[in-house]
């Protein structure tokens, strides 16, 4: 429930999504090449959270000199570099469905979708240059996290490598470095403080781990992401309530892990999979996991001024959660 007193500054938030909004359609979907702008606005289009611009617009209200235009800008560079990295994953997970609609590999074709995420990027890195030298560097190197992330998944863990410790920084890396870039970028654009900035970026990668730990969760409890539940099982990616289980020595997971062991092919073995998973321990020791990290992400608030901007940024905490629930 939104508090009384900051009820205008959510609508103030509303009037400067639009404006990113307005920004991500003129840049991205105004693509010369017609088959271009059909393709990205395929999936920009289909919606999305916006979770990554929310973010921008909350946190450029933390500086002294707040601006529609570097924020808008700032917005419109993160949603595109998800946007891209979603056509690129999508390929890679051999994903059917994105926010609800044929993810675009599945109606263009592998080659088309990697290079329209291409071109997506491009723009992104385009429009970053308007920002100056000091967003442009931390945008190459959140894109080099991210795809260095979805690297260290595919490849997997090192020989003798703690299985929970790379997954932790394959979820930093693909999901929670661009998450800690919108905090910072939003907090940048309106000329925030180095102890502002350098606490958000904190909040930011806590908050975007505690954001993919609840995706994973949702891949295996929700029928209704607009994604094809049970993606991760189906591709081999262990996540955290899998490695809980395989860590387990209760005997009553033997059946379950036996069937993971063999790797979940079938759509019958997958949904037998997500059944058995769902009635686990794993998810309750899940869950509270991602309940202390978002506690974590919630103490990195503490340096910032109260107000509405750290009420909604607190706020921000729940909502991840309750996102898994
Ligand atoms: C999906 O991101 C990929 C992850 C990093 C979990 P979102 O959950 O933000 O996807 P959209 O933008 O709402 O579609
Ligand atoms: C996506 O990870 C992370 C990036 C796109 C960088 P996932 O593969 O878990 O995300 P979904 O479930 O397809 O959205
Ligand atoms: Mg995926
Ligand atoms: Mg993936």
């Amino acid at each position: 429930m939104t508090l009384v007193e900051d009820e205008a500054f959510y609508a103030r938030i509303e009037d400067q999504l639009e404006v990113t909004e307005k920004r991500l359609s003129a840049e991205a979907l105004g693509a010369d090449n017609p088959f271009i702008a059909e393709a990205s606005r395929h999936v920009i289009g289909a919606g999305g959270k916006r979770f990554r611009p929310l973010l921008v617009a909350l946190t450029s209200h933390l500086g002294p000199a707040p601006s529609d235009e570097r924020m808008s800008l700032a917005g419109a560079v993160v949603e595109l570099i998800h946007v891209a990295s979603l056509y690129h994953d999508d390929v890679m997970d051999e994903a059917s469905i994105r926010r609800g609609v044929t993810s675009a590999n599945a109606a263009y074709g592998n080659s088309l979708a990697i290079m329209v995420g291409d071109w997506l990027f491009a723009k992104a890195s385009s429009i970053v240059t308007a920002l100056g030298t000091d967003f442009v560097r931390i945008q190459a190197d959140t894109f080099g996290e991210l795809v260095a992330g979805q690297i260290a998944e595919t490849t997997g863990p090192q020989p003798g490598e703690d299985r929970l410790s790379h997954y932790l920084d394959v979820i930093a890396g693909k999901t929670g470095a661009l998450i800690r870039t919108s905090a910072v970028f939003g907090a940048m654009a309106s000329r925030a403080e180095p102890g502002v900035i350098e606490a958000l970026s904190r909040f930011g990668m806590q908050l975007g781990m505690v954001f993919q730990l609840c995706d994973d969760l949702i891949d295996i409890t929700s029928t209704s992401t607009g994604k094809t539940p049970g993606t991760d099982l189906r591709e081999g990616v262990a996540t955290l309530p899998i490695l809980l289980l395989e860590a387990s020595e209760d005997p009553e997971d033997e059946p379950l892990k036996e069937l993971l062991g063999h790797g979940v092919d079938t759509d019958a073995e997958v949904e037998r999979a997500l059944t058995m998973l769902r009635a686990s321990h794993v998810i309750a020791e899940a869950r509270e996991e991602i309940a202390a990290r978002a506690e974590a992400a919630r103490g990195e608030l503490a340096v910032l001024p109260d107000g509405p901007p750290k009420r909604a940024l607190d706020r921000l905490c729940d909502e991840a959660i309750n996102r898994s629930n």
